[in-house]
């Protein structure tokens, strides 16, 4: 779950949130909605901990884990929706090219192949992290 708590933030005299309150809960799918400027991105920014609102806190249950996309539509033209999701988790996207690589370089030696199957074994210790990876468009 991810809960906002008493969120406040005012970009001078512009009051975006004044004590926002709401819980995000497993299973439930959300949109944020509201005119242009209304603050949708800055609110999502706070949840993700980009930006710090002026009070309050988010909290997300522990060993939990929130990835976001930014608001560029065109960015990810050229991905599939599945990697596209994928790069959310940047770590494991990270292995997963790693150990790619050596397993397609024909010059690849004993220790790359020593090194492919530790970052094997990290990537299958994200099993289970990897069904939590939520993504967010905004
Ligand atoms: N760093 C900042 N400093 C000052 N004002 C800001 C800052 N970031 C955003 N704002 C202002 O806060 C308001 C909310 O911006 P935000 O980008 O969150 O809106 P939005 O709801 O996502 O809009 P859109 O529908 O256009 O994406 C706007 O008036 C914006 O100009
Ligand atoms: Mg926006």
């Amino acid at each position: 779950m991810i809960s906002a708590r008493n969120i406040t933030l005012a970009y001078g005299k512009r009051v975006l949130f004044d004590e926002v309150n709401i819980n995000f809960i497993k299973g439930n799918c959300y949109g944020v909605i509201g005119a242009n400027g209304a603050g949708k991105s800055t609110f999502l920014k706070i949840l993700s901990g980009e930006i710090e609102p002026n009070k309050g806190h988010v909290e997300i249950t522990p060993g939990e884990r929130l990835s976001f996309l930014k608001q560029n539509q065109f960015e990810f033209d050229n991905e599939t929706v599945l990697n596209t999701v994928l790069m959310g988790h940047k770590k494991m996207w990270d292995i997963m090219h790693k150990k790619d690589a050596i397993y397609a370089d024909p010059d690849a030696t004993e220790d790359d192949y020593m090194k492919a199957g530790e970052l094997e074994a990290e990537f299958g210790e994200m099993g289970d992290m990897n069904q939590k990876v939520t993504q967010r468009t905004f």
